[in-house]
């Protein structure tokens, strides 16, 4: 077991176990009270967890309630998250009660925001069920749903109260899957530790517990200094820039993971190119995504990536932070321009043996 305490402006532990989820009803109850419990999953978490953890919550004395979105980032809507705030408001939620985020990325999102907005604040605690959720969404208090003109432009920084991740849940997920998550984990060793770097080479599986808790420390150290994403946070975003790119470009036909493993490649590319880092660094970073089974490259245009980046409405009028690598475990940050976007796809996505 490990346990990571996160000190943001909220003070809250990340709990790291084996068969966590048969506990999580005395994990909760000893840090919000056995009040009203609201489970939102998806349908396929639903069938594979959401009972044990319903058995183990009511076991603790919380009175359960449940609602199932289906699967997909689809459900991650201001409407979806007010079916949930109503759902909580029918039932007679107060400020004691806790409302649940039992999924991936877009359960830990929408359940997030709408625990965020009601009453303004009920207790939250999230259980990550893939790995990317695990190393990265659900820590840090990030809350979003999509509107029309893009994607998390709705959203608030809510920390949750307590965050279980039972490592038994993420071995089990389907192969793909588990590596997007590793794209994360990949980005954490290039940002913040040539030893995590390191170990990765060796494998995930075998360490799973405590390279997600070496995740989890990292952005927590992150998230201490800059919870509201002014500056160090964004340290966060390699790999992010080309990746966002990416999903928008394709209609997010192309997963998370996978955009940010493309993502890592095209800026670790761009910064030897440009002299902030050697091409060992490059080539280290190349061969670890492809280790993970993970793309290098994608079939989209340097053109294309670049009209999909400048459509994002949370950039439009402002510079965009590219993070770059020095060394293996030290990134930094250069603000540029559209036209510095331009160049950074143009030369991130130059053949290795090409000539710029
Ligand atoms: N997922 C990036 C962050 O939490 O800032």
């Amino acid at each position: 077991m490990e346990k990571v305490t996160v000190r943001a402006s909220k003070v809250y532990d990340v709990v790291i176990e084996s068969g966590v989820l048969k506990n999580a009803g005395e994990y909760a109850k000893n840090v919000v009270g056995a009040g009203k419990a609201a489970v939102v999953t998806d349908d396929v978490v639903d069938s594979l967890y959401a009972g044990m953890l319903i058995e183990s919550l009511r076991k603790s004395g919380f009175s359960v309630f449940k609602m199932v979105f289906p699967n997909g980032e689809t459900v991650k809507t201001p409407e979806n998250a007010f079916e949930i705030v109503n759902f909580l408001a029918e039932n007679k939620f107060t400020r004691s009660d806790t409302v649940f985020a039992l999924g991936g990325g877009t359960i830990g999102d929408l359940a997030g925001f709408a625990a965020s907005i009601f009453l303004r604040g009920v207790k939250l605690v999230q259980i990550p069920t893939t790995l990317l959720a695990a190393v990265d969404s659900s820590v840090g208090g990030k809350t979003a749903v999509n509107l029309k003109a893009g994607k998390n432009l709705a959203g608030s920084f809510y920390q949750p109260d307590l965050v279980l991740c039972d490592t038994d849940a993420l071995s089990s997920l389907p192969e793909d899957i588990f590596n997007c998550g590793c794209a994360e984990v990949i980005k954490y060793g290039v940002i913040a530790s040539g030893a995590l770097f390191e170990k990765l080479k060796k494998g995930i599986r075998n360490d799973l517990e405590s390279i997600i808790a070496e995740c989890v420390r990292i952005k927590s150290d992150i998230v201490s200094v800059d919870e509201h994403d002014r500056g160090l946070r964004q340290l966060l975003n390699f790999g992010h820039t080309a990746a966002h790119a990416i999903e928008r470009a394709t209609d997010f036909a192309v997963p998370h993971g996978e955009a940010v493993a493309v993502g890592m490649v095209i800026a670790s590319n761009y910064a030897w190119r440009t002299g902030f880092c050697g091409k060992k660094v490059y080539d280290e970073i190349k061969e670890l995504v492809a280790a993970y089974h993970l793309p290098a490259t994608t079939n989209l245009t340097a053109d294309e990536l670049l009209k999909s980046a400048l459509s994002d409405k949370k950039r439009e009028g402002a510079s965009i932070s590219l993070v770059l690598p020095e060394t293996i475990g030290k990134a930094v940050t250069k603000k540029v321009g559209i036209e510095g976007l331009a160049e950074f796809l143009k030369i991130g996505m130059t053949e290795t043996d090409g000539a710029i």
